[in-house]
């Protein structure tokens, strides 16, 4: 081919590289200049039927004209991309400046809600919120709560058993919030005030009972703390709860190994309409275990019982749910139906605080 036709191919080539608008049109243009049949290899495979000369005089030309319509294709490739990801970005620009939206989707499960409202309450009465594990040792479910391997109260806690560890100990999942009385006085520096809310298991399953539940646990010890306080503060607490100006509470003696003596609370309230009103009315509701922390629980505990005493009680944090908010059932719960949790949850935003309304 002339030298002259070779660069009119040339630029019509590289025109029709510059003219294409996307990379399909692109790459039918590469078919058609270097694919097999296209124009450019076809000049380069002439060269075989050529005589040495013209190989070498036109090679040079072939190749040269390859390499430059390679190198165009190469180039408008990447324009093309560059445009074709601008483009896109452009069209997906987010304007932060519109307002979020209207609707939280999420809501508070109530047993968060209650457990959140349980530790605004205690905060504000001086407490310190107090956790351990739900995987807990005999010792501190059992043993160091004045509870020995050979002590009929075990039979009462329904406990759930782990496999026997190397060293024979068998761990269980903890079958009340107890044990954090023990780890907290092993732990903390006298005095002692804590709340400890959390998980508890007991072999136990129907409408008002289920395997895994919660409890809500307090402690204070220190030289001078006595029943009374232990009243006033159960009062204190219902009354900001069940968020009633008056409440009456009933103590009926009761038996708890690790408290002496021990005290079951209850609180009056009215369920002759259907629901429930608290304070009022001819009926009771159980609301909390409780006691003096037995002098042998110190001791185990390594505090001094002569020169200090304190109270402890515990309850049913699930149970205190059911009650405020009116839900029979305690299985659903658990068991993550979202029109369930629509219904009896709470809005994502409100965060139970004393001053701005627990439960609003
Ligand atoms: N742990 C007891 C229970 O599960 C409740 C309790 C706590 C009693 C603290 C006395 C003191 O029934």
């Amino acid at each position: 081919m002339a030298m002259t036709d070779i660069s009119s191919l040339e630029s019509k080539i590289l025109a029709t590289v510059a003219g294409t608008r996307d990379e399909q049109a692109l790459e039918a243009v590469r078919v058609s200049a270097l694919g097999k049949k296209g124009a450019v290899s076809e000049l380069l495979k002439s060269l075989g039927a050529m005589s040495p000369e013209e190989r070498k005089a036109n090679g040079p030309l072939y190749n040269g004209l390859r390499d430059r319509v390679s190198e165009a294709i190469a180039l408008r490739k990447g324009t093309l991309a560059r445009e074709a990801l601008d483009a896109k970005l452009a069209f997906e620009r987010v304007d932060v400046t519109l307002p979020s939206r209207p609707e939280p989707r999420g809501t508070i499960h109530p047993i968060s809600q209650v457990l959140d409202e349980i530790t605004a309450i205690f905060a504000d009465l001086g407490f310190a919120v107090a956790e351990g594990p739900d995987i807990e040792t005999d010792e501190y479910n059992f043993t160091k709560l004045n509870i020995p391997p050979d002590h009929p109260a075990r039979q009462m806690h329904d406990t759930f058993y782990m496999a026997p560890q190397a060293d024979g100990s068998r761990p269980v999942l903890r079958t009340h919030t107890s044990p954090v009385q023990v780890r907290t006085m092993l732990a903390q520096k006298l005095p002692i005030r804590i709340i400890a809310p959390g998980r508890t298991y007991r072999v136990d399953s129907d409408a008002t009972h289920s395997p895994m539940f919660h409890q809500y646990e307090g402690l204070v010890i220190d030289e001078v703390t006595h029943l009374g306080h232990l009243k006033w503060t159960l009062e204190e607490f219902c009354k900001a709860f069940f968020e009633v100006n008056e409440v009456e509470l009933r103590a009926r003696p009761s038996y708890f190994p690790f408290t002496e003596p021990s005290v079951e609370w209850d609180m009056r309230c009215d369920r002759s309409g259907g629901g429930i009103k608290f304070g009022t009315g001819n009926d009771w509701l159980e609301l909390a275990g409780s006691g003096m922390v037995h002098p042998c629980v110190l001791e185990m505990c390594g505090i001094d019982s002569e020169k200090y005493q304190g109270y402890a009680f515990g309850g049913g944090l699930d149970r205190l749910a059911m009650l405020k908010y009116a839900i029979p059932d305690i299985r659903p719960f658990f068991e993550s139906d979202l029109r369930w949790l629509r219904h009896y949850g709470f809005a994502a935003l409100d965060i139970p605080t004393l001053d701005g309304g627990l439960s609003r």
